[in-house]
């Protein structure tokens, strides 16, 4: 495969992750700077790959510490791994809550009830309860939940490509430049 090949691969698999099926790259590993200066991680569901754009996307709740980290510092880190081909993706973006209302409520009607029910919850995201059932949602909720919901999007600005199959170790890294993305061979 060319850096070309390889990038087009890579959309592809990005789109395939951000698709209802689950794929290798559904989930994510999104860090981002905490407000203390230590890194934050945390496991999101890929929701949108745009490639003409170079952006993805991921939902999460309003009151979430992780908009707060992107809040004050935008930038990101995300990482995902297909375990049965020995491939890791690593991104690095800038994040922003998507401010198109009609977009985000796209996202929310498009979206399974079954993910949007977190979203009634009462209690912001890592509140302290007293027990497990008090951040249960409540059998009759008080809202649908969407004024929790946040579509967040990360414009990526470098991709980087490590494939570990044995014997046929290759890593590549896709910079963004003035809105071309550039790609380079690099030692794994
Ligand atoms: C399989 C799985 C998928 C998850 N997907 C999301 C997601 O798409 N969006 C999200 O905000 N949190 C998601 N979470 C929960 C986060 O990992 C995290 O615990 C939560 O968002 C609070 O993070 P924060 O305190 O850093 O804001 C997911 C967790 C798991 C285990």
């Amino acid at each position: 495969m060319n850096l070309p090949e390889l990038h087009t691969h890579l959309w592809d698999a990005l789109r395939l992750g951000a698709s209802p099926t689950r794929s290798a790259f559904t989930i994510w590993q999104l860090a981002t700077l905490g407000l203390d200066g230590a890194p934050q991680l945390r496991s999101i569901v890929l929701r949108e790959a745009d490639e003409s754009t170079g952006t993805l996307a991921f939902h999460t709740d309003r009151r979430s510490p992780k908009l707060a980290d992107i809040d004050a510092d935008d930038r990101v880190a995300m990482l995902s791994l297909d375990l049965d081909r020995h491939v890791q993706l690593r991104l690095n973006g800038r994040a922003r809550p998507v401010q198109d209302g009609a977009r985000v409520r796209r996202m929310w009607d498009g979206a399974r009830p079954h993910t949007l029910i977190l979203y009634q919850t009462p209690h912001a995201p890592g509140t302290v309860i007293a027990q497990p059932e008090d951040g249960h949602v409540p059998s009759e909720p008080a809202h649908s939940g969407f004024d929790n919901f946040t579509l967040v999007e990360v414009v990526l600005d470098a991709i980087e490509y490590l494939d570990l199959t044995p014997g046929q170790h290759c890593r590549a890294v896709f910079r963004r430049d003035d809105g071309a993305w550039r790609g380079q061979w690099i030692a794994p």
